[in-house]
């Protein structure tokens, strides 16, 4: 990995996120695989990989009335509990224009990383900030800060993940500072663990870098890809995160694209097979088996913590959109405008990978019941697919550098579609005050307030 950085990249920046460089390079080289490993993990769909057919035409074998219906396919599609309260899945909808955004720009929140800040960087078009998304048979209201800031008074949020994760926590911090400031109260200068704390509403918000949840040793720098190789321990939870979350009211945990990379997987400290490690010794168990491992593992983190009382969001998996090549050969993403529901689907590697996420949701669903956990879908994945224009592609850094990931079809840029993940976000956390009021009152108001 390091041979391949950029001298701009290894320096970093002394800004705040002065690693995330770092970060943003490991998670493009994975992207390699996104590239490689479906053609032999899925042949039958290698023909309609999304960089390659993100702009094909409607499914063959779906009723193209809704994007959820492909979903059913595979008899998994979920009612998503955020929604309980009314006939509305607020998750399956289209996007419509909305000229009053942007509600912020580069200039009002320092929150935004380099790497996302499109503006900065001279992405000529704006009609990507120009949208909101409008959920089928219903209303979903943009973000409201000052509402988000009175639901969470006194209480405290973690995002667990990678840096599309904290993607999403910079968005959140960049809507709230338009009417609050913040202060960093991060335990020390390792930018994988931060923390932000908004005094006016005694609200505290942190990242926690875990990109592959579980325990986690980089075995070797380079590795079969020189994309480095990893080592996970599939039934060890990452420390780093798991004894932090006691204290914590609301955590949304997702993981994605490093699961592509090469990685070797131990069970009670003994291998039992791989992903791409290229070793005739080793199986190659896909890294099917270790995303629902981890996310396994990480729920049941939750479940036996006697003492979290919280909420766990799963932000479920949000596609990239490399088009006309792969992301190192050329692929990119230029489209200027989101897909309607019935111009793209959800298939290869991200369709296996929110599929599986869904399957260990439920299963630790499941589980909950018995504890006082409570585990919410944050069902992300339809309406971020639906958004090839909110890329940075080239404009996440400066004409001429040398970046590995040139085209950067996997991060988002801020402001961007990225902002409604948190306004599903702040539509789920008043669910949950609704939820806590008993009765019909509740109810009818809640009713009232969506339809
Ligand atoms: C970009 O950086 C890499 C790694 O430092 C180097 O191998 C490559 O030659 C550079 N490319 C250009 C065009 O400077
Ligand atoms: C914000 O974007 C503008 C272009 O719209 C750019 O000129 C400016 O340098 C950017 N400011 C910051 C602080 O990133
Ligand atoms: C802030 O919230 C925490 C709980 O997150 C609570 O323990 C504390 O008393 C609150 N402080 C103030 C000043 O309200
Ligand atoms: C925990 O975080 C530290 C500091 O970033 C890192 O060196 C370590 O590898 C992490 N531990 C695990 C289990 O991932
Ligand atoms: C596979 O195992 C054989 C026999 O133990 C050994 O000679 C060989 O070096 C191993 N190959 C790799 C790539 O580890
Ligand atoms: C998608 O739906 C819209 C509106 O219903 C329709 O105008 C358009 O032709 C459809 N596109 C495709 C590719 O089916």
């Amino acid at each position: 990995m390091k041979p391949h950085s950029s001298p701009e990249l290894q320096n970093g920046s002394r800004t705040s996120l002065q690693n995330t460089p770092k970060i943003v390079l490991m998670l493009t080289m994975s992207l390699v695989f996104l590239t490689i490993i479906p053609l032999y993990l899925f042949p039958l769909l290698a023909t309609s990989l999304a960089w390659s057919s993100s702009n094909s035409s409607p499914p063959p074998s779906t009723s193209s009335s809704s994007s959820s219906s492909h979903y059913s396919i595979a008899g998994l599609r979920m009612t998503t509990k955020s929604s309980s309260s009314s006939t509305c899945d607020i998750f399956r909808g289209e996007w419509v224009p909305n000229p009053n955004a942007p509600y912020y720009t580069n200039e009002t929140c320092w929150a935004i990383h380099e790497h996302q800040n499109c503006m900065k960087f001279g992405r000529p078009d704006n009609g990507f900030m120009k949208w909101r998304w409008k959920p089928n048979g219903c209303d979903m209201p943009v973000f409201n800060p000052g509402q988000f800031l009175e639901v969470v008074r006194g209480k405290s949020l973690a995002f667990v993940g990678d840096s599309v994760g904290r993607n999403q926590m910079q968005s959140l911090i960049c809507l709230l500072l338009r009417v609050t400031y913040s202060v960093d109260a991060s335990p020390n200068q390792d930018e994988k663990f931060r923390r932000y704390y908004f005094p006016t509403h005694n609200f505290t918000v942190a990242s926690f870098w875990s990109p592959y949840l579980v325990r986690t040793q980089e075995a070797d720098p380079n590795g079969p890809m020189h994309t480095g190789l990893f080592n996970l321990y599939l039934d060890e939870p990452d420390t780093n995160w798991t004894t932090q979350m006691k204290e914590f009211d609301y955590v949304i945990v997702s993981a994605g694209h490093w699961f592509l990379r090469p990685t070797m997987f131990y069970e009670n400290k003994a291998l039992v097979g791989c992903h791409y490690c290229l070793n005739p010794n080793v199986t190659d168990l896909t890294m099917h088996y270790s995303y629902r491992r981890a996310f396994r593992l990480a729920f049941k983190a939750f479940n036996d913590l006697d003492d979290f009382k919280g909420t766990v969001f799963l932000r479920t998996f949000a596609p990239a959109h490399f088009e006309n090549g792969e992301w190192n050969k050329g692929g990119n993403c230029l489209r200027q405008k989101p897909f309607r529901s019935n111009e793209t689907r959800l298939d290869g590697y991200s369709l296996e990978m929110y599929m599986t996420q869904l399957e260990e949701y439920k299963a630790a669903e499941k589980e909950a019941v018995k504890n006082k956990i409570k585990f919410r879908l944050l069902d992300t994945t339809d309406a971020t697919l639906l958004r090839p224009d909110g890329h940075p592609s080239r404009y996440g850094h400066l004409p001429g550098e040398n970046v590995t990931l040139y085209n950067d079809c996997v991060h988002w840029c801020l402001p961007g579609p990225i902002d409604t993940w948190n306004d599903f976000l702040l539509h789920m956390l008043k669910n949950e005050g609704r939820r806590s009021v008993t009765g019909r009152r509740s109810w009818s108001y809640s009713k009232s307030k969506i339809k």
